[in-house]
């Protein structure tokens, strides 16, 4: 470990690292993680929401072993077996007329691309993106991510508007039904009959007076750039219904909707594969990253034929999406979790998970929230204010003192984000919601 710190200024110090004393991390199997000392731990927050199946799963290591000893690398020009396979085994995943994949090797990278993408594909420039919503760190996608926190000082990304947040706990409007969870908001009331949602109409309403006032009458915007459900910001879930009528008010001004699902995608939300389906909304571009490679670097962006026949006006080039390696790999984890029954445990276990954090006695939990196995706990002070940055780091430090790992997030950063690898089971969340009640009780 001294080391570590003593070489700690070869990398940059605006990378983000958690806790006091920084865990030096050695080994990883399943949803566990062994630091340098030897000490075990539960992993909760998967890598940030990127190991999807489980450390070094076996399948996952054997198909990576053996695309290693065949094929490594030809670049795009030349054709593969892997990326065949894989195209055909992903687009499988989602709905017609969503069947065209491009391969990249990120997250922002796959956003950066969907952007380019739906500018193309309009002739038009302006973007519209969510507050609170993160899409990554290329300078095109830094303009479309609205988090204070993660905006940089130099010029980036221009022309991407913003949107309100849709947020049923903080936001202006929502109540004790808006959301698909198995856990309702505490602190609002709605009336509203089961299938409706007035927050939802206030928000479409909103939504379709910046569509009139922020862009062009005689054209309009190229796109919408959103979240399924919104990762870094915090875990906030939108109002049932939000996405489908966002996505329809902007489709019918022209504009292209592009569901990022680099978070909520590949089964982690239990009941659907994708993000967009649980709102059954329909996207005309979908992104996805992290979990897709359960670690390995990769992304990619689907979309309709049409949309991506009309980017063949010019050539597309990228040196390693989809090679082999990446393909084989991909191809693995979705096997793994068909054949794991990963999205089903997601489901089950995710449904307890919230329970059982909703079931903690605390006036200091505001908000239990999250679909599945992507879950947020916002923290709040004795006046319903934000968690203070100094109480909430001796809570996080203190979770992990008693061995779980989890993240955290929001504006505030009084969020604890807990998206786990999918195949924990219900002793994992028993050991992890007693980890999290004892140290939000001790306040460390
Ligand atoms: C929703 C979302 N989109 C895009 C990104 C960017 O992905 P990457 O870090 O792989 O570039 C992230 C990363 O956290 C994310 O959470």
């Amino acid at each position: 470990m001294q080391r570590v710190n003593a070489l700690r200024p070869l990398l940059p110090k605006g990378t983000l690292t958690f806790y006091k004393d920084q865990l030096l991390i050695t080994k990883g199997s399943g949803q566990f993680l062994w630091d340098s000392a030897g000490k075990k731990y539960l992993d909760m927050f998967g890598g940030i929401v990127t190991v999807s199946v489980g450390h070094c799963h076996p399948k996952v290591n054997a198909a990576l072993k053996e695309q290693t000893e065949k094929l490594w690398h030809t670049t795009s020009i030349y054709h593969t077996e892997p990326i065949y396979e894989y195209a055909q085994a992903l687009t499988a995943t989602f709905p017609d007329p969503l069947k065209v994949v491009f391969f990249v090797n990120s997250g922002s990278e796959a956003n950066d691309l969907a952007i380019a993408l739906a500018r193309n594909h309009t002739g038009r420039f302006d973007m519209l993106s969510m507050r609170n919503g993160y899409h990554g760190m290329t300078q095109t996608v830094l303009g479309a991510t609205n988090l204070g926190t993660w905006k940089p000082t130099f010029p980036h990304g221009f022309s991407v508007y913003k949107f309100m947040n849709v947020d049923p706990y903080k936001g202006v409007w929502g109540g004790t039904k808006c959301r698909d969870c198995p856990v309702e908001i505490k602190n609002r009331k709605c009336d509203c009959k089961e299938g409706q949602c007035s927050a939802t109409s206030k928000y479409i309403d909103q939504f379709e007076e910046t569509l009139a006032y922020d862009f062009p009458a005689s054209s309009g915007p190229a796109g919408f750039l959103v979240e399924s459900i919104q990762g870094v910001g915090g875990t906030v879930q939108y109002p049932k219904g939000f996405l489908k009528r966002a996505f329809e008010a902007m489709k019918k001004r022209g504009g292209l909707c592009i569901s990022d699902e680099v978070q909520t995608g590949f089964g982690r939300l239990g009941s659907h594969f994708w993000g967009f389906q649980t709102q059954d909304a329909t996207p005309d571009i979908v992104t996805m990253a992290k979990g897709i490679g359960n670690g390995f670097p990769m992304g990619a962006v689907v979309t309709t034929k049409e949309i991506a026949d009309s980017f063949a006006r010019s050539l597309y080039f990228n040196t390693f999406g989809g090679n082999p390696l990446a393909s084989a790999v991909g191809k693995a984890v979705l096997d793994v979790i068909e054949e794991e029954k990963l999205q089903e445990n997601c489901l089950k276990v995710g449904e307890y998970f919230l329970k059982q954090l909703a079931a903690i006695d605390s006036s200091l939990i505001g908000d239990v929230r999250g679909k599945g196995l992507m879950v947020g706990v916002e923290l709040i002070d004795e006046e319903g204010n934000p968690m203070p940055a100094a109480r909430m780091a001796s809570i996080f430090e203190g979770v992990k003192n008693r061995g779980v790992l989890i993240g955290k997030g929001g504006l505030q950063g009084n969020t604890l984000r807990i998206k786990p690898p999918m195949c924990i089971d219900k002793k994992d969340v028993d050991m992890a919601v007693q980890a999290i009640d004892d140290a939000i009780r001790k306040g460390q």
